[in-house]
């Protein structure tokens, strides 16, 4: 099964507008005929506009950091996926581990995020991932397990091919310190597994990014593996030439 690998730089709470142009210039220039990779970025909301505008008509898609639930009403401070289509995304993170720690979001919100991004014709990249605490536990596949039913549940098995998986262990996060390419990819035939009972054959067809401390050294043995299908990049993602290679490093042979 041939799947198209994609690779997205998170740039979490870095680079306002005149910055964020620019990286996303040189992403452009140099992805744009990237062949066989999928690749996207995300800045931050106040840059989504501009950034989306810049990279209009170009194959690198725009991608949010999260969203709200809700279309419309009073809730403020929320932004509706529907918005985040009106300014050019494609993709919108959700359930990423820094919401889940430090903003307490949890599972059963992260699912409702992710149907209301297939709602408004949006792709989620929906992050899972155990803490040290719970991989020394021998917990890390039943976290896994729930993190995935509270976000898929009621989630119809035709748009299931939309959905990305991301595979971030806390404790790889912004830590150098990668999950190795047999650990990853262990978690990750796990989780295609579990998608596979969920969803049956189309779990062949979704795709599966790792992140975690990805960076050039390591991406293309992550990215060797049969069961990762991309990379979700945090640190790396705010070097234009860092994040370059990482995206070459993801064409399969
Ligand atoms: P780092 O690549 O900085 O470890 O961050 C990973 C991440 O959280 C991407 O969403």
């Amino acid at each position: 099964m041939s799947r198209t690998p994609i690779v997205v730089g998170n740039w979490k709470l870095h680079k306002g507008i005149a910055d964020a142009l620019a990286l996303a210039t040189e992403v452009k220039n140099q992805l744009s005929a990237l062949r066989d990779v999928e690749v996207g970025i995300a800045p931050v909301f106040t840059a989504l506009h501009a950034v989306g505008k810049r990279l209009d008509g170009c194959p690198v898609a725009l991608v949010a950091q999260d969203c709200f639930w809700q279309e419309q009403g009073a809730w403020t401070g929320e932004v509706a996926p529907s918005l985040l289509a009106d300014v050019g995304c494609r993709y919108v993170i959700v359930g990423h581990s820094e919401r889940r720690q430090h903003f307490g979001e949890l599972d059963a919100a992260v699912g409702l995020k992710a149907r209301a991004v297939l709602a408004a014709g949006l792709a989620p990249i929906l992050c899972v991932g155990e803490t040290d605490r719970e991989r020394d536990a021998n917990e890390t596949f039943a976290r896994l397990r729930a993190q995935l039913a509270g976000a898929l549940a009621d989630v119809p098995a035709a748009d299931a091919e939309r959905i990305v998986v991301a595979y971030e262990p806390v404790w790889a996060i912004g830590t150098g310190r990668s999950a190795t390419p047999a650990q990853a990819q262990e978690v990750h035939a796990f989780l295609r597994a579990e998608l596979r009972d969920r969803f049956g054959d189309v779990a062949a067809k979704m795709r599966l990014q790792y992140g975690g401390s990805v960076k050039p050294e390591n991406a293309a043995e992550l990215l060797s593996m049969p069961d990762i299908d991309g990379a979700l990049v945090g640190g790396a993602a705010l070097e234009a030439a860092k994040f370059v290679a990482i995206a070459r490093a993801a064409r399969r042979a």
